[in-house]
């Protein structure tokens, strides 16, 4: 059941020294390219690292958090803001059998077009939908019996600039101008298989009803 996954998914930080096979990190990848993402856009990019040098370079990148050196693989989660540009969202709106006529009008309305909202704006729906992928990529992975954490403690845009660590990272990424690392994905087997209650919030602060009645009682 998928609740169950969901309930079972944990945050691991130690791994065993394990490959994770080749198709279980395409089926991961896929996971997060079927993910949705507003009208299709797609503003993100997925780069699979696995090499021990870039792994070192990016746990710099975070506070030097252990656990990005110590995966079997990475995933590294990037907001595309050119993926908002015309030409780019142009082609899903045109793949989805919107007309030209219709675009135009897409890129005239605030709320469906975030660049006509300034930059900040652009980089905020950009990470919104690369949160779902990452959601997705993870699931995939506990499904498959791998292990992972996310990594948000970075610098970059969103966060405080170390310019100096996101230079060298972009350039062994190869990352273009408007294209943000917000997501490490950590991949592995966990080192110890550990049962642990979840902490979360008590459910009836977070889940709430709509005033006219309808309360459930769960
Ligand atoms: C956006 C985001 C950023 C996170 N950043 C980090 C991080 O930088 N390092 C880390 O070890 N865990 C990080 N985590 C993992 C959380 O600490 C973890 O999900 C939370 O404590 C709940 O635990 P659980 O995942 O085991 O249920 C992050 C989680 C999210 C959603």
């Amino acid at each position: 059941m998928l609740l169950d996954l969901i309930k079972n998914r944990k945050s691991v930080r130690e791994y065993l020294e394990k490959d994770i096979p080749n198709e279980d990190l395409k089926k991961i990848l896929q996971a997060g390219y079927y993910a949705p993402s507003w009208m299709n856009s797609q503003p993100w990019k997925f780069i699979l690292v696995k090499n021990p040098e870039v792994k070192k370079l990016l746990s710099e990148l975070s506070g030097n958090q252990n656990h990005v050196k110590s995966a079997n693989a990475l995933i590294v989660c990037i907001a595309d803001k050119n993926g908002w540009s015309k030409e780019e969202f142009g082609k899903v709106l045109a793949q989805r059998g919107i007309k030209e006529s219709g675009i135009e009008k897409i890129f005239n309305i605030p709320m469906l077009y975030p660049p006509l909202l300034g930059e900040d704006k652009v980089l905020l729906r950009s990470v919104e939908q690369v949160t779902y992928a990452v959601s997705y990529m993870m699931l995939e992975a506990k499904e498959l019996g791998i292990d992972s954490c996310i990594i948000g403690a970075i610098s970059n845009e969103a966060t405080i600039k170390n310019e100096d660590i996101i230079e060298k990272v972009n350039k062994a990424l190869n990352l273009k101008e408007g294209e943000v690392l917000i997501t490490i994905i950590t991949l592995g087997y966990a080192k110890e298989q550990t049962q642990t209650v979840k902490q979360r919030k008590d459910f009836n602060s977070v889940i709430h009803f709509e005033s006219i009645g309808n309360k459930i009682d769960f």
